[in-house]
């Protein structure tokens, strides 16, 4: 694989099956300002993933796990710094300040490019640059969209490799001109001639950078997952959202592209319907993309089409369709086991790469909730001993699994169509102890967009900073926006009013409501369809609602209890509407709209207003 270096400059030996000369001249020029040793043009071929994971276990930043319990599986431990999404590192640089908005961080672009340009200045030396051609989205369809990262992280292509599609391919699609997001990743570690290299080479100094305008995406020092695997959060989510809005400040109609898994239900009448759900990181997507209907729900199927992000686009009749860009899983593992995600486990029974999970004895892997008593003796996620007896977790509460989406039993059959499936009904979910109800339906698209926008969490492991603190995530949404929040609120409500009638029905849910002693109430999971079957029965005008301050929910009587003993006391519990903790919220949504009142959608603010004088009454 190492290539011939020449005069201190890696030779590119570009690949006679790659016609694009922009591409190769950029990267040449990438190439002569981090200054590798070689360059490696990743094929996505099966030989190749083998390799460099190899090359990985040989240089100790992975392990490979017991092929008798994990087949072709591996783990990787991270430098304990570097276990997460970085957001206060993390620039939308527009060209103006107003254009990112006050909920992203900026930088005006000339004096980024500065001091990118010193960080990059020789980053790569004594590594490989790799040279990683990805397709958002199934090949060719007219909803993906092409990227093409360089890093010099072996870690960083085996996992594009799972999680996009990544190879040779990509150069059909893109000819000699066509059009790609460039990416350009370093984990900031230079190697001296001669000098060792660490396990999980990285840099305390973090920048995970986007420019809109020319659409690239520059990102040093993490080599984990958000940070690094850039065809994710930063080209799905924050290059991709402000695509979707300037095509409609161009003329167009515009499109979205949203933090949110996308599911089919079948009933057992062979009526499907496809909803998309967006909830904030590490609110069981995974769990509710894959969801197992309960016992009573004979003859219905949930299917998975993705389990993180969607990009929308109003179809020829007027509906929306929905792709999954990403053609895997980078999930959160503790937690997850055969009770709680049943298909998910399934789905990384092999061919999967673990990180920051704990090792056993025999080789395989576990996390905190794999099973209920812990194994008496593992590898924990820092690599020491650790028993039940530790202080610590033995698996970081962010630790990951990286699978392909085909090993999901439940996969839908349309999750590779390039025409996308239709939309039937959006649910937003944020995760609220108090306050917010089971579920609520908006009695139309300003008041779904208004619950969207308002819509709070409390935080989870998935981002670097303080956990359990509620903070306002519209749309579920909040780091992941490539522009002005307020001109997204009007790009979707503008959006709405396109498709009109055409449009889906939104609502807003909250799974995680809890007792006085701060047990859950709802039971969540595969009971989560009998929300799911309301909805849709209220798609087809067929279920019955009652209405509260905000929209339409659900009395006892209106959902089905088969099979389950769920109190109507405990459904009162989790669907009451106290009038005191509302009054407060609203405090909570002037503040965020007093932070977003440059471009506020006036809709909005009229939204608030009516809830504010029935709140008064
Ligand atoms: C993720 C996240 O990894 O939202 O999906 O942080
Ligand atoms: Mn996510």
């Amino acid at each position: 694989m190492n290539q011939p270096v020449m005069g201190g400059v890696a030779a590119l030996n570009v690949p006679a099956y790659i016609k694009h000369q922009k591409l190769i001249n950029w990267v040449a020029d990438i190439a002569a300002l981090t200054k590798p040793a070689s360059i490696y043009w990743c094929d996505g071929s099966e030989e190749e993933y083998d390799r460099l994971c190899q090359l990985m276990v040989d240089g100790g930043t992975m392990k490979r796990l017991n092929p008798a319990k994990r087949p072709n599986s591996y783990l990787a431990q991270s430098d304990p710094t570097d276990v997460a999404r970085v957001e206060d590192r993390t620039y939308i640089c527009s060209a103006t300040k107003e254009q990112a908005g006050p909920t992203n961080n900026w930088m005006a672009p000339a004096e980024m490019r500065d001091t990118l340009h010193g960080l990059f200045d020789g980053c790569m030396a004594g590594r490989v640059l790799y040279v990683v051609p990805f397709s958002m989205g199934p090949l060719g369809s007219p909803i993906a969209h092409i990227g093409v990262e360089l890093s010099d992280s072996p870690y960083v292509a085996v996992n594009m490799r799972i999680m996009t599609r990544m190879g040779k391919a990509v150069y059909d699609v893109l000819g000699t001109d066509g059009e790609f997001v460039p990416c350009v990743h370093s984990v900031g570690a230079p190697l001296a001639a001669g000098q060792k290299d660490v396990a999980w080479p990285c840099n305390p100094t973090k920048y995970i950078v986007h420019y809109p305008e020319t659409r690239e995406i520059w990102s040093y020092g993490s080599g984990y997952g958000g940070n690094a695997l850039l065809g994710k959060k930063c080209f799905a989510l924050r290059i991709a959202s402000n695509m979707g809005y300037q095509e409609a400040q161009q003329g167009g109609t515009g499109w979205l592209a949203e933090h949110m898994l996308i599911l089919g239900v079948e009933s057992p009448e062979g009526k499907k319907h496809y909803v998309a759900a967006a909830f904030p990181s590490a609110c069981g997507k995974t769990n509710f993309a894959m969801l197992i209907p309960p016992a009573g729900f004979d003859g219905w199927k949930v299917t998975t089409i993705g389990d993180d992000i969607a990009w929308i686009k109003p179809g020829a009749d007027g509906r929306l369709y929905a792709i999954n860009p990403e053609a895997g899983y980078f999930g959160v593992a503790p937690g997850t086991n055969e009770k709680t995600n049943f298909n998910c486990m399934a789905s990384m029974k092999e061919n999967t790469i673990f990180t920051n999970v704990a090792l056993t004895d025999d080789g395989d892997v576990w996390w905190e909730g794999l099973t209920k008593e812990a194994p008496a003796h593992l590898i924990d996620w820092q690599g020491k001993d650790w028993t039940p007896a530790s202080t610590g977790k033995a698996a970081h509460p962010n630790a990951r699994f990286t699978v392909a989406a085909t090993q999901n039993p439940v996969i839908d059959a349309a999750w590779d169509d390039p025409a996308g499936v239709p939309i039937s009904a959006f649910i937003f979910g944020g995760r609220r102890s108090t306050t917010v109800p089971l579920v609520t339906e908006a009695r139309n698209w300003t008041e779904g967009v208004y619950m969207a926008a308002t819509m709070g969490s409390e935080t989870t492991a998935a981002a670097a900073g303080q956990q359990g603190v509620v903070r306002r995530d519209p749309f579920a949404m909040l780091p992941f926006i490539g522009y002005n929040m307020s001109d997204y609120f009007q790009h979707w409500l503008d959006l709405g009013s396109k498709i009109g009638a055409a449009a889906p029905k939104i609502f807003c849910v909250n799974w995680f409501r809890t007792d006085a002693d701060g047990k859950f109430v709802w039971p969540g999971f595969g009971d989560n369809m009998r929300v799911l079957k309301w909805m849709l029965e209220r798609i087809e005008g067929k279920a019955g609602g009652v209405e509260n301050l905000f929209g339409m929910t659900p009395s006892y009587e209106d959902i089905n209890w088969n099979g389950s003993d769920f109190s109507a006391e405990q459904f009162a519990q989790i669907t009451s509407v106290d009038k005191h903790a509302w009054i407060e919220e609203l405090k909570l949504h002037t503040e965020l709209f007093d932070k977003l009142a440059y471009h506020l959608p006036a809709e909005l603010t009229d939204a608030k207003a009516a809830l504010e004088s029935k709140l008064a009454s």
